[in-house]
Formats: structure tokens, C-alpha cells, sequence
């Protein structure tokens, strides 16, 4: 797929790893819809992008606001031929915490944004997409989720978000091998720790622990780096169900 003609929808696209995609996408030449809760954000990076973006404010965990949000990207700029979901939320928390054990609308809630989310944007992604005309290797569209490594080593306190993001990374063979018929491909990314307001919410000690624990580049990662990562998967046709992580080799410790 030629990124230059992209059509794309990125969740998550009003901030950190999402926006790197946009401003990607939009640099080679592409479209962009975001997809975000957040209204200023949303509004504010989708104006900084031009005319070549729009923002559509929505709630990924929302079936109807997911369906309603690709149908507008379709109408807006005939088709969607790339969808990138970066939405998501940490759910950092113990079991049996200080103020007792986690409720399961906690956990549940983890679940339904970062997990249910990217399901229901694939769906509606994929279900866009077949009306596509075929490239001339029959490809209809990409798709790229967000995992994390805290999919395969989640720590104390990442129950419930390495349960959301260990689902999204399970879910990406089924979808890419059911997608096959309609010519869409479905690939994870995986990334290690890399410095979007996510994480620069964190105190600096911590930042800098988390830096030092990369083996090399021992640095958090450019949102731009994965972006480049994101738009490589999008052009090779033979990358497919792959599940890549990008994370300076760092493997996380229990705590
Ligand atoms: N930054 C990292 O180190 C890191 C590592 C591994 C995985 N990830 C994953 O990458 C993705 C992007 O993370 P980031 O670091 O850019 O975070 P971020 O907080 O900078 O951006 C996340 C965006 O998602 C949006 N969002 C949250 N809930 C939403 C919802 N229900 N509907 C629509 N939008 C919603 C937020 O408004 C925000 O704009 C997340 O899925 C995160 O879990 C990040």
C-alpha cells in the first residue's frame, strides 16, 4: 500500500504515539481522520495538520460512536484504507491494593477502552475497507494495533492492562487471518516504554529508572520511532498477523 495515498483513521491521534502517526501520515502526503475523547486536543492537532485532517471526537469504547466516527472519515474522504488504533489508558493498579482489592469495573473498564476499543475500531475499519477497489496485490487495507511488552510481562500493578493489551495481541492472528478474503492486513505493534504524556506523567525518577533498564538504546523511545515503524507496516505487503515488539530490548522486571 502507497502511504502517499493513505486514508487513515488513528485513535488516539489527539496525543503521544497516535499524533506521531498523524503528523506521519500527513507528512507522506496521506489523510487523517483522529479519533479521540479528547475535544481540545483533538481539535487542536487535527488544525495543526491542515486540511488534509479532520477530528472526530469519540469514545472508542462506544460501538455506535465507532461506527458513526468511520462512516463520517468515509463520507469526508471517500474510503478509509488505514486504520491505526493508539487509543488507550493505563488501568495501573494492584489487586489487593492499599484501599483494597480492585473492583471489577476497574478492571472491566481497562478492558473496554484499550481492548474492546480496538476491536470495535478494527470492525468498522475492516468493514469500510472491503468496499475498497483492490491494490494490484489485492489489497484492500492495513490495520495496526497497540499492544505493549506489558502484553507478554506485565508487573505488579498491569493485571488489568496487561490483560487488555495481551488480548489486543491475541486478536491480531484471527482478525488477519479472517481478513485474508477481503485483503486486509492486520499487524501488532509492541512497544517498549517511549516518552508521550503517558509517560511524562510519571515522576522523572521514574522516567529515568525506566530509561536505564533499556539495554540499547538505553533512552525511552521517539514517538516519531514508532510512527516509522507504523507507516513500514502499512507498505510491506508481506508483513502480516505479526506482532513486533519495539522496545530496546528492555524485558520488564516484576516490579
Ligand atoms: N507510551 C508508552 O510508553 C507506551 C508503551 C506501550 C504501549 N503504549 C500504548 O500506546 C497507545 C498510545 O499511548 P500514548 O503513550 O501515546 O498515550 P497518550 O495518553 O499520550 O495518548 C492516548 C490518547 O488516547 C486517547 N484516549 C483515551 N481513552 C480513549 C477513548 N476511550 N476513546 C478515544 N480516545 C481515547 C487519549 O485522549 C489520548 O489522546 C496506548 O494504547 C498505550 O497503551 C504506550
Amino acid at each position: 500500500m502507497d502511504i502517499s495515498n493513505a486514508i487513515a483513521i488513528v485513535s488516539g491521534g489527539a496525543s503521544g504515539l497516535g499524533n506521531a502517526v498523524a503528523r506521519r501520515v500527513i507528512a507522506e502526503g496521506g489523510r487523517v481522520a483522529i479519533l479521540d475523547v479528547n475535544e481540545e486536543q483533538g481539535t487542536n492537532a487535527a488544525a495543526e495538520l491542515g486540511n488534509r485532517a479532520i477530528f472526530i471526537q469519540t469514545d472508542v469504547s462506544d460501538e455506535q460512536q465507532v461506527n458513526d466516527a468511520v462512516a463520517t472519515a468515509a463520507d469526508t474522504f471517500g474510503g478509509v484504507t488505514f486504520c491505526v488504533n493508539c487509543a488507550g489508558i493505563l488501568g495501573a493498579g494492584r489487586v489487593l491494593g492499599r484501599e483494597g482489592p480492585m473492583p471489577g469495573e476497574y478492571f472491566a473498564k481497562v478492558i473496554q477502552v484499550n481492548l474492546i476499543g480496538t476491536f470495535l475500531l478494527s470492525k468498522a475499519a475492516a468493514n469500510q475497507m472491503q468496499n475498497n477497489e483492490p491494490n494490484e496485490e489485492g489489497e484492500r487495507g492495513v490495520i495496526v494495533n497497540t499492544a505493549s511488552v506489558a502484553a507478554f510481562e506485565g508487573q505488579v500493578g498491569q493485571a488489568a492492562y496487561s490483560a487488555s493489551k495481551a488480548g489486543v495481541a491475541g486478536m491480531g492472528l484471527p482478525l488477519a487471518r479472517e481478513f485474508s478474503r477481503i485483503g486486509v492486513r492486520v499487524n501488532t505493534v509492541a512497544p517498549g516504554i517511549f516518552l508521550t504524556p503517558m509517560m511524562e506523567s510519571m515522576p522523572e525518577h521514574i522516567q529515568d529508572s525506566l530509561a536505564s533498564q533499556v539495554p540499547f538504546p538505553s533512552r525511552l523511545g521517539r514517538p516519531e520511532e514508532f510512527a516509522d515503524l507504523v507507516v513500514y507496516l502499512y507498505g510491506n505487503v508481506m508483513l502480516n498477523a505479526e506482532t513486533i515488539r519495539q522496545d530496546g530490548a528492555i524485558r520488564m522486571q516484576p516490579k
